[in-house]
């Protein structure tokens, strides 16, 4: 059941105005919801977030259990968001396909992308280089096209040659293979799977809303993700978890004997950074008000990964929990009443890491699983067929016309 209910912040103390000033009353009796929480636009069947259980529904699957290491692939999670209803095998095989054309299609433009892929910032990388598509490319042809980009972009960071895709393989196995420029192992693509699943929807989070706010105006699919893209660039949405493996490296830095940190370095860490009156990356969300569930996924995904590694647990995983605590209870002890806890990104760090993708490429293989809810979102929003088109509280000068006589 979609909860209709709309909750807006404290409206703002108003200034008292003069006469000439009154023109804008009818606007400053409007509530104002500046960070539209609570705010309905939208009805969907992709996904839902809910904050208080800490639950997120895919398209009527738990995402626990969806991505929970039982073999659902990305192909499948497009699937479900495109089609409504988890593929069949010969649906999944076409799809596999389709996105692996799209792939293929991709890598044959690497050549006429200008500089896209020079930019240093990998979201800035798959920008420019989406945006050389043009119009309404399907869905699979968007997500084979993001995963070539974003693949060859770290290749040429790392002064390597693009590595062409493989079309017999299932989009997480070719991306980690063009990636890294190596073969993946099957628990590897298999865990990439689980992180691209667990993030490719997410209700109406910032990126989705804005994909969602382009077609609303009756423009292009590309035109949505491309806006999408810069939307999950920022620090407050996609680009948190290269920050959290440099705080885990910080941490490390200070560790004790065989790695582990010296006791009480990670609160210290956690409490100077507070004091400097920065964020702990990686903490928080808008709408959880208890742990993300996907932190949970994604740390049993770490898990799985380092026992068919067969090595004994990461000092990596073992740091991250204790900074995960240290942060946890600084944060509780600032904010009392506003529960502060993990979300994705804080292990999406750890195990992006652990599949060998450099912490550069983090945000845009968040991209990467995305974009098939925003392609999902697109079609959505296409079919409620209404412009996303808020109002405003103007609090500027009056036109001297305006303005009644003394
Ligand atoms: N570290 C330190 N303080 C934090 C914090 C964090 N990670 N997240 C929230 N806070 C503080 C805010 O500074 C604010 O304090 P104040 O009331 O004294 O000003 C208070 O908690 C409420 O935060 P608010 O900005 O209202 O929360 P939000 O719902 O707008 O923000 C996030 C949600 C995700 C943007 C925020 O928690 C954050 O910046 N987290 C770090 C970045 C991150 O991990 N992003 C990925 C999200 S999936």
């Amino acid at each position: 059941m979609v909860d209709c209910t709309i909750k807006v912040d404290q409206p703002r103390a108003v200034p008292k105005m003069s006469s000439a000033e009154v023109i804008g009353m009818r606007d400053v009796a409007a509530p104002l919801a500046s960070g539209l929480e609570g705010v309905v636009v939208a009805e969907t069947r992709l996904s839902e977030v809910d904050g208080e259980r800490g639950r997120l529904t895919l398209a009527g699957h738990d995402v626990e259990e969806l991505a929970g290491g039982g073999g659902v692939t990305f192909e499948d999670a497009c699937g479900l968001l495109w089609g409504g209803a988890l593929p069949g095998a010969a649906e999944r095989e076409s799809l596999r396909r389709a996105i692996a054309e799209g792939r293929t299609r991709a890598f044959a433009l690497l050549g006429r992308l200008g500089d896209a892929l020079q930019a240093g910032d990998g979201m800035d990388a798959i920008r420019a280089a989406v945006a050389h598509l043009s119009g309404d490319v399907p869905p699979a042809a968007i997500a084979g096209a993001v995963a070539t980009f974003a693949a060859a972009w770290a290749r040429r960071c790392a002064g390597e040659a693009p590595v062409a895709p493989d079309p017999a393989l299932r989009l997480s196995a070719d991306y980690l293979r063009m990636a890294r420029g190596a073969a993946a192992s099957e628990a590897e693509a298999r865990e990439l799977d689980t992180y691209l699943v667990t993030v490719s929807d997410h209700g109406m989070n910032a990126s989705t809303f804005t994909a969602r706010v382009v077609t609303s105006t009756g423009s292009d699919a590309i035109s949505a993700v491309v806006a999408a893209i810069g939307a999950l660039k920022g620090p407050l949405h996609g680009g948190a978890p290269g920050p959290v493996l440099d705080m885990l490296d910080a941490v490390a830095a200070k560790a004790g004997e065989g790695g582990a940190p010296a006791p009480g370095c990670a609160e210290r860490w956690i409490q100077a950074e507070l004091a400097a009156g920065r964020r702990i990356m990686g903490m928080g969300h808008r709408i959880y008000r208890v742990r993300d569930p996907r932190a949970a996924v994604l740390e049993r995904a770490i898990e799985r990964l380092e026992r068919t590694a067969g090595g004994a647990r990461s000092a990596r995983l073992a740091l991250a929990r204790e900074v995960e605590r240290a942060a946890e209870a600084a944060l509780s002890a600032r904010h009392p009443d506003r529960p502060l806890r993990a979300n994705v990104e804080f292990y999406t760090a750890v195990l992006l890491d652990a599949l060998g993708l450099p912490r550069a490429l983090f945000a845009p293989t968040f991209a990467v699983g995305r974009v098939a809810g925003w392609c999902a979102h697109i079609d959505e929003q296409r079919r409620a067929g209404r412009l996303i088109r808020p109002s405003s509280r103007y609090i500027g000068g009056v036109p001297r016309a305006a303005a009644p006589p003394h």
